[in-house]
């Protein structure tokens, strides 16, 4: 393990002012997107939504990294440059979504566990070639009355710390991503005590993995409300409370946490970001990695036509902009109206 190359590549990835763009939508998930604005998802039409996003005029700003699904890293620009590559050339680092997806765990009713970790020493190496530097795994767990169990949570957690066990043997950082998902009608409460836990058994887990917590980055779920919540917490409280429980779980060594934006509006996400930015001192650089977050009003400016791209570049990078913005708490609520 080149732990210094590992720093070295978290750190690019976060530098000042810059995030990371989840495009690593599985091919489930991009239909379901491009469903939204009729589009039909064939292979082409997700080659040219990507280009799109990738070939953002200046976004390499604010984007220091981006993650690519398994077809999106094999596939090129119009002009025939690999998009690991082009993302490279530009200053923004490759990476790739490695997890096969959230199953049904056996047993456990209501609760997944995410799969992939057969044959993924030999796929790092693969995608290691293909330009990737850094991954992404996503465990799943989900709030209800009677879950998550403790097996689930440790399943999970186990799974997460084997694959950036084998991130780290191959000098590829590794994204440990355990979202707890914010359906359901729990309060913020409930979110932060199950976060809590779920953050506890991950770094008992990457500790007794021997992970180098100095060369990973955490992508972990705000505390916030579930979406059916009737008391739905302030912004204010969600910074509050992310950070109360970050600060309680996630080591100093840790150089950044990435959050997702789990269905949380543009605005919403970019605000809380901006809001946990303004709180002082922070152990680790805050920043995001968001998918819809940052693409929601891109992929309706788009709209799946080619005479739109500059129109969908433009919410792409204003989003980016505001993003980067929040890193140093620098947004706020209305900015969106006025940013270009
Ligand atoms: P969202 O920001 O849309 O939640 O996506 C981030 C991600 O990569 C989820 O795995």
């Amino acid at each position: 393990m080149n732990l210094t190359e590992l720093e070295r590549v978290a750190a690019a990835i976060v530098a000042q002012g810059k995030g990371i763009l989840a495009a690593d939508e599985s091919t489930g998930t991009i239909k379901k997107r491009f469903d939204a604005i009729q589009l039909e998802s064939t292979e082409e039409h997700r080659r040219a939504y990507r280009e799109m996003l990738f070939t953002t005029p200046g976004v390499g700003q604010w984007i220091g990294g981006v993650i690519m699904y398994d077809e999106t890293i094999r596939q090129k620009t119009r002009e025939g440059v690999p998009f690991a590559r082009y993302l490279a050339d530009h200053g923004i680092v490759p990476g790739i979504k490695v997890d096969k997806g959230a199953k049904p765990l056996a047993l456990y009713p209501g609760e997944t566990i995410t799969e992939g970790l057969d044959g993924l020493r030999e796929r790092f190496t693969e995608y290691a070639k293909l330009g990737a530097r850094f991954a992404k795994w996503r465990g799943v767990i989900d709030i209800d009355q009677d879950i998550p169990t403790r097996g689930a949570i440790e399943a999970n957690a186990q799974a997460l710390a084997r694959y950036a066990a084998l991130c780290q043997e191959q000098d590829i950082v590794p994204i440990v991503e355990p979202e707890v998902l914010m359906d359901g009608s729990h309060t913020l409460e409930r979110c932060e005590q199950v976060t809590d836990t779920v953050l506890e058994a991950v770094f008992e887990q990457l500790r007794l993995a021997r992970i180098e917590l100095t060369g990973m980055i955490l992508k972990p779920n705000m505390v916030i409300s579930g979406k059916k919540c009737p008391v739905q917490a302030t912004p204010e409280q969600v910074a509050t409370a992310t950070i109360r429980c970050l600060k309680r779980q996630v080591p100093a060594a840790v150089p950044a946490i990435a959050f997702l934006s789990g269905g949380q509006s543009p605005a919403e996400a970019t605000l809380h970001l901006s809001l946990m930015n303004r709180i002082k001192p922070l152990p680790w650089q805050l920043s995001f990695s968001y998918g819809r977050a940052l693409q929601e009003y891109a992929l309706a400016a788009w709209g799946g036509k080619s005479g739109n791209v500059a129109a969908g570049q433009g919410e792409f990078h204003k989003w980016a902009h505001l993003n980067g913005l929040a890193r140093t708490g620098g947004f706020q609520p209305g900015m969106e109206q006025q940013a270009a």
